[in-house]
């Protein structure tokens, strides 16, 4: 592969001084959806697809940017002295943002570069192709500029440019996973401190299967902004008489005793989830690592319910993926992963029973949804480094 991208990087820059292979992941999060805004616990992990860059400075202002996923768009070229967003510039927009923000926090990246990529993260999948993208450029400009970031600095920024640079209001679970990541490891975080534990995640005979509805979910960001609000909107009420920052610091049971404050029913239902999901994503990795599986595929199951009733970021697709998965025998549990609309679920399988759920579940979904599903055996790998 990376001879391939060299190639490619020298047909579109020319010959020069040897640049330099890097490579970003992308991730799934086994549980703990919606709960990174909400001050609660996530349990992200990388994975091996990812995306592959090849990197070099310039002598002059020019950065130089081009994606064999995006061939059409041929090499996107702007000036270190305009980095404002342009909706032409389209991908390479994320790489912008990440050198507007370093620049702003005074790293010196004093000259322009190049890099050519290509990934193999399903484009749309809600596998975050994007804050690998962003991590990926991070660390280029982290070792071509010798900057003195820290790995944590650079997910940040990347939280930022999402934030306010493209306009997405998410949390740090994509950027963190993709930056910390290790291979077989999940990272138990928790996002109302950033304090962190790497679990080895040790499944035995059970592998996790990736399943991609192939629904883009071009409208999800404003729903995301949505439920974000709604969640925000809910912990206002809850704070007029409990003493609590985020909807993470509430267990289930001082929950339920407050609903009255919140008074609205759409409204309680997105702060049960934020919850309960929260709790959930605990136990579970509790379950993980005293090496109960069936706990922890049961948890994926609720985790799944809880997202399609209570925070109904689901949708026939991703119902009929993890509903249809969680009832094929040898499977321990299943559940969509990411911000949902769309994108992918994860299913706990056994390893003898990896072609029962494909066959089950893409005969399921093509019935269902009238398009064909894919599936990829999820690999954990490392999180973004130069190769
Ligand atoms: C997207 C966001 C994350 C997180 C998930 C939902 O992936 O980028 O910050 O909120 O959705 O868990």
């Amino acid at each position: 592969m990376m001879k391939d991208l060299q190639e490619i990087f020298t047909a579109r820059f020319g010959e020069g001084s040897k640049p330099t292979d890097f490579f970003s992941p992308g991730r799934i999060n086994l549980i703990g959806e919606h709960t990174d805004y909400n001050g609660g616990h996530v349990f992200p992990a990388a994975i091996t697809l990812g995306t592959y860059g090849v990197a070099r400075r310039r002598d002059d202002q020019k950065i130089r940017l081009y994606s064999e996923n995006f061939a059409d768009l041929g090499v996107i070229e702007f000036s270190l002295d305009d980095l404002n967003y342009k909706k032409e510039d389209n991908w390479a927009n994320y790489a912008k943002g990440m050198v507007k923000y370093l620049l702003s926090d005074d790293f010196a990246i004093d000259s322009g570069f190049e890099v050519a990529l290509w990934g193999n993260i399903p484009n749309g999948a809600g596998l975050s192709s994007s804050a690998s993208l962003e991590l990926l450029i991070g660390v280029i400009l982290q070792e071509l500029f010798v900057l003195p970031t820290t790995r944590l600095q650079l997910i940040l920024t990347g939280k930022r440019v999402e934030n306010e640079f493209i306009g997405v209001n998410s949390g740090i679970m994509d950027q963190f996973a993709i930056g910390m990541g290790k291979a077989n490891h999940g990272i138990f975080l928790d996002t109302n401190t950033l304090d962190y534990e790497m679990v080895p995640v040790e499944l035995g005979e059970y592998v996790v299967c990736i399943m991609n509805t192939n629904k883009r979910r071009e409208l999800a960001d404003s729903k995301y902004n949505q439920r974000r609000a709604e969640c925000e909107e809910a912990l206002k009420r809850l704070k007029k008489e409990l003493p609590i920052d985020s909807l993470g610091a509430l267990d289930e049971e001082t929950f339920e005793k407050n609903t009255g404050l919140i008074g609205d029913e759409v409204l309680i239902k997105r702060a049960r989830h934020a919850v309960y999901e929260n709790q959930r994503t605990i136990q579970a990795k509790n379950a993980l690592t005293s090496g109960d599986l069936e706990t922890f595929g049961k948890l994926l199951n609720e985790s799944h319910a809880s997202l399609k009733n209570d925070y109904e970021v689901t949708g026939l697709e991703l119902d009929t993926l993890a509903e249809t998965a969680q009832k094929v025998p040898g499977v321990l549990g299943a559940r969509m992963t990411g911000a949902g609309f769309g994108g992918c679920a994860i299913a706990l399988v056994h390893h003898d029973h990896y072609q029962d759920l494909t066959d089950a579940v893409g005969k399921k979904y093509l019935d269902t949804v009238g398009y064909a599903a894919d599936f990829y055996e999820a690999k954990i790998g490392d999180g973004t480094k130069k190769l």
